[in-house]
């Protein structure tokens, strides 16, 4: 009761300073991006060590011009899956805006769902302009039905706070990268600055939710909940490797390239690594267990 009401304040004071920074620092992304006209094909899109080859043989035996055609789609792939995930989490948090249980939340829920809206404008405009297309969304999806209403809260925080810090891990590193075009840079730093106040707010109400949930609960449904986010994890990681990205670049045979890359070892490395602070948040808070297998 006592750690309950503790968060409770918490994430009130949360609210007031993420509020107060999305207010101080507000931009018009219509103005803010300088958009040239095209992209020189030559050139690394994102950080070679970003990259799904990194940490494999591939990244020495593909030439520079294919590993640079690769950089291109996997970066135009990377922005789709945020246009993506964009859609998904505004369609939750719409759903919950001024409804019971979300009085505290609402305030900050408008300033969220005005700047998703923005991120989304400007990664789709990204894609279409430098890729000439949004790459199809091919993840599965993972609403569930018939979950008690608390549960399923959970379950969406914790999806979007999983979606915002694996795309955060890409955001933060391309945007300090001098060696990438200006505009690269922008998009994703932008993107970084507006993302560590939803972060800061997802890890919040994704622990005041277990909090409030956990007494109401048996311990099956706890591990369900463990199983799925496991699950969630790992799919989310997996999604990075695309097939329709391989074709793109010209491998040969995309799929088995794909299933090549997701079993060698230095790649379950840099998932690991790229999943690190967000199994680390949920292992500490108890949400998901410390054996959790996501290699
Ligand atoms: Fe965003
Ligand atoms: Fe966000």
């Amino acid at each position: 009761m006592p750690q309950t009401s503790t968060r409770t304040s918490s994430i009130e004071q949360t609210l007031d300073r993420i509020i107060g920074m999305s207010i101080d620092t507000y931009y018009n992304p219509y103005k803010t991006f300088q958009w040239p006209d095209e992209l020189p094909e030559a050139q690394w899109w994102m950080s070679p060590g970003l990259m799904t080859v990194a940490g494999t043989p591939y990244a020495e035996e593909l030439s520079e011009t294919q590993l640079m055609a690769l950089s291109k789609w996997e970066s135009i792939h990377f922005y789709s899956l945020n246009v993506h995930g964009i859609r998904e989490l505004l369609l939750e948090v719409v759903k919950r805006i001024h409804t019971p249980g979300f009085e505290k939340e609402s305030e900050f829920f408008h300033h969220f769902v005005g700047e998703e809206n923005e991120h989304m404008w400007f990664f789709a405009t990204f894609c279409l302009k430098y890729g000439g297309k949004i790459y199809v969304d091919k993840k599965a999806k993972w609403a569930i039905d018939s979950v008690e209403p608390d549960i399923e809260s959970l379950l969406v925080f914790s999806r979007i706070l999983i979606f915002e810090e694996i795309v955060d891990y890409f955001n933060l590193r391309i945007g300090r990268d001098e060696s990438l075009h200006p505009i690269i840079r922008q998009v994703n730093s932008i993107h970084h600055q507006d993302e560590s106040r939803h972060i800061t707010f997802g890890r919040e109400i994704v622990k005041q939710l277990f909090d409030q949930l956990t007494p109401k609960h048996p311990q099956e449904k706890l591990q369900e909940v463990d199983q799925y986010l496991s699950r969630y994890l790992l799919a989310s990681v997996q999604s990075l490797y695309s097939p329709a990205v391989y074709r793109d670049a010209g491998v040969p045979d995309p799929y088995r390239f794909r299933t090549e890359l997701l079993e060698h070892p230095g790649r379950r490395e840099h998932n690991a690594k790229i999943l690190k602070r967000t199994v680390d948040f949920f292992t500490h808070n108890g949400i998901i267990s410390e054996q959790a297998d996501l290699r």
